[in-house]
């Protein structure tokens, strides 16, 4: 069982960086973008996902926001979120998981290792002021939410989601973080691990070659094959809860 190849065994000097995209979400109910054709009711990505769509129109990113959270707050972890809690739980600091999800299932399942590359659908921020985003379980129907302490010193400032719109930058810390674990795992025996993402959101879907530039044997776990599917040394097409949950074996 250990060498047929479909399963990824981890021994004890083993690093493993996992990279996950919306598509470990869908069976738990989450559609992934591509999947809803990119499009949210009509609406392009990018209007209700950019600073500029939430400029020109707060309201319908605040009601796409608000749909996303009563959405997901009806969604629990399947088994492909549960094998990653799993493998966490074993490897301990040799363990890394990045995510572009939003919706923190990663979380619930019980991942603690865990950079959320995009931000989390769960906390809101000032799009003013820098004041530290705070966990907001609100779909904030009725009214925009506005900024407390910026109204305190006369200032109208919008509350938004603490997400990583297009556009936008990732948290350099948050690339720090993932570039570290994946220089200390170059001196063991480093693994990455991507699984359902598409590989066209950049810089995510760079890490592979952050991880091959450090040697790492790279595993593509997706239910069809992604845009830089050759990048990958071994590629397993399929639902990410039924293959993870028989991915890995302890050495
Ligand atoms: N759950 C979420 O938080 C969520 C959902 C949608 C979009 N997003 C955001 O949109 C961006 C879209 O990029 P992306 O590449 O993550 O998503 P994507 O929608 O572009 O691609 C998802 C990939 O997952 C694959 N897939 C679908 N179902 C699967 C399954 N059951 N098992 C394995 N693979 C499966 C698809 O074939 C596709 O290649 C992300 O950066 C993310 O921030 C987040
Ligand atoms: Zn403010």
């Amino acid at each position: 069982m250990h060498d047929d190849g479909d399963h990824l065994v981890l021994h004890g000097d083993t690093w493993l960086c996992v990279l996950t995209g919306a598509g470990v979400s869908a069976e738990s109910g989450i559609a992934t973008f591509r999947d809803a054709g990119g499009l949210w009711e009509g609406h392009r990505a990018e209007q209700v996902a950019s600073p500029e769509g939430f400029a020109d129109d707060p309201e319908l990113v605040w009601r796409f926001y608000g749909a996303r959270r009563r959405q997901a707050g009806g969604c629990s972890p399947n088994r492909g979120h549960a094998a990653l809690a799993a493998v966490e739980q074993r490897l301990g600091e040799r363990f890394l998981l990045a995510t572009q999800n939003v919706d923190g299932l990663h979380a619930v399942a019980g991942n603690r290792r865990l950079v959320e590359l995009h931000g989390n659908l769960w906390r809101t921020r000032c799009s003013a002021c820098d004041r530290p985003a705070f966990e907001d379980r609100s779909d904030h129907e009725g009214a925009l939410p506005r900024c407390e302490p910026c109204a305190a010193v006369g200032r109208d400032a919008l509350l938004r989601p603490d997400i990583v719109w297009f556009g936008e930058a990732l948290d350099p810390a948050d690339l720090a973080r993932v570039t570290a674990f994946l220089d200390e795992g170059a001196r063991h025996h480093l693994v990455f691990l991507a699984v359902g993402t598409s590989g066209v959101v950049y810089p995510a879907a760079g890490l592979v070659g952050e991880a091959r530039a450090r040697g790492a044997d790279t595993w593509l776990v997706n239910a069809e094959a992604p845009e830089n599917a050759r990048r990958f040394g071994r590629f397993l097409a399929g639902k990410s809860g039924e293959i993870l949950p028989r991915l890995f074996v302890f050495d």
